[in-house]
């Protein structure tokens, strides 16, 4: 029989995503084998290298060569020399937004092994998602500087929720709450100091929740929130914040479950009109790039993801369970988790463990 296949567009980026995206594809491909599926892979060169030769960070058509394969499978893009808001705003941003893909997901779940700064904590503690809105809210282009150089300066940006926006992102958060045990979606909201958004924001919430008695709900001021995923993560399963709020918790809920370079991520248009983005959270990494140390595991795992939404969702399970077994076993690990295995290793360890799953 015919295998199924997925056509990926592959952009490692810059920096670390060159060595972690080669091991991502070598755990997919042996899942691939070993569940019956197969990739077909066009890699494009798109980076801060290329900018600095073109003055482009991806070409004028570049949506449009994207647009026709299911997923697309990124590495981390930021490099010094180019300003952050060129590689960002040139790259990342005209993908999320132009392919519509409004539901930022992040799992937070202590992996055995990984050392969360919260002592004590065990894996069945720390296990849950936050979902961030990705196309408006405070990241709007709206807005503007006058009188520049002068004593009269002022800059504005204006934050732009839609009930569109706002009652499709909570949707997810609701769907995705009912397919886990706990089934809680807990709201991040400010509208205390916040004074026409962040109430509508609240407003769409409950009536949203009147749709899911099904899920219990919660929901906290961002600041106060900050401190209970640090406190109580323990309390949480589906978070659902606007883009800035969203921004802030989908790092802090990752780095109280503790690496960064285990942190997956996707970037996710529900409806599959547009082809959805997988990567891991952490960026580029300068500081350790180029000596083959990193963590390929965030890479990994975002695998993982893109093959869920892909449909291959036994072989994204067994890609998560071999993480969790290879760590909890004592299996090579990289310097930030406190061992010696280069990028190469643990990505050969995983994909021979997905082979024989
Ligand atoms: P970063 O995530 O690249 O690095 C932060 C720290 O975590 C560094 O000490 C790094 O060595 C460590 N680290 C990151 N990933 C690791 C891994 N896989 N294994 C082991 N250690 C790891 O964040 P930073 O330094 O703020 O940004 C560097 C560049 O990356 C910037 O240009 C930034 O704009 C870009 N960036 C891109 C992102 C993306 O593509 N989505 C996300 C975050 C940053
Ligand atoms: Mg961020």
């Amino acid at each position: 029989a015919a295998a199924r296949k997925h056509r990926i567009a592959v952009i490692p980026g810059d920096g670390i995503g060159k060595e972690t995206t080669p091991e991502g594809i070598r755990v997919l491909e042996a899942a691939g084998r070993r569940f019956g599926f197969e990739l077909q892979l066009t890699e494009y060169d798109w980076s801060c290298d290329v900018y600095a030769k073109t003055g482009k960070m991806m070409p004028d058509d570049g949506l449009d060569q994207l647009k026709d394969s299911d997923s697309i499978f990124l590495g981390a893009v930021g490099w010094p020399g180019v300003p952050d808001h060129v590689s960002l705003w040139g790259l990342l941003i005209p993908i999320r937004r132009g392919f519509d893909q409004y539901a930022n997901v992040r799992p937070c779940k202590l992996m055995p092994g990984a050392r969360t700064p919260l002592a004590n904590r065990t894996p069945a503690e720390i296990d849950f998602y936050v979902v961030r809105e990705n196309t408006e809210g405070e990241y709007s282009s709206v807005g503007g500087r006058m009188f520049p150089g002068t004593d009269r300066e002022f800059v504005s940006q204006q934050s732009i929720l839609t009930r569109t926006g706002t009652d499709r992102i909570m949707k997810y958060a609701f769907e995705l709450a009912m397919t886990r045990p706990r089934k809680k979606v807990t709201s991040a909201t400010k509208s205390n100091g916040i004074t026409f958004t962040m109430p509508y924001w609240d407003e769409r919430f409950e009536e949203m929740a009147k749709q899911y008695p099904g899920v219990t709900t919660d929901v906290f001021h961002i600041d106060i929130l900050c401190a209970h995923f640090v406190q109580h993560p323990d309390w949480f399963d589906v978070v659902v914040g606007s883009n800035l709020f969203g921004d802030i918790l989908s790092d802090l809920g990752p780095a109280v479950a503790g690496s960064i370079g285990i942190a997956p991520s996707a970037n996710i248009n529900p409806e599959k009109i547009f082809p959805s983005m997988f990567e891991p959270v952490h960026g580029s990494a300068p500081d350790i790039a180029g000596k083959w140390v990193c963590n390929p595991i965030g890479q990994i795992w975002s695998g993982a993801m893109m093959l869920e939404h892909l449909g291959e969702k036994e072989a994204a399970d067994a890609i998560v369970k071999t993480i969790e077994v290879m760590l909890a076993e004592g299996g090579p690990r990289t310097r930030d988790m406190g061992g010696n295995a280069g990028t190469v290793d643990v990505g050969k360890a995983l994909a021979e463990a997905v082979a024989k799953f």
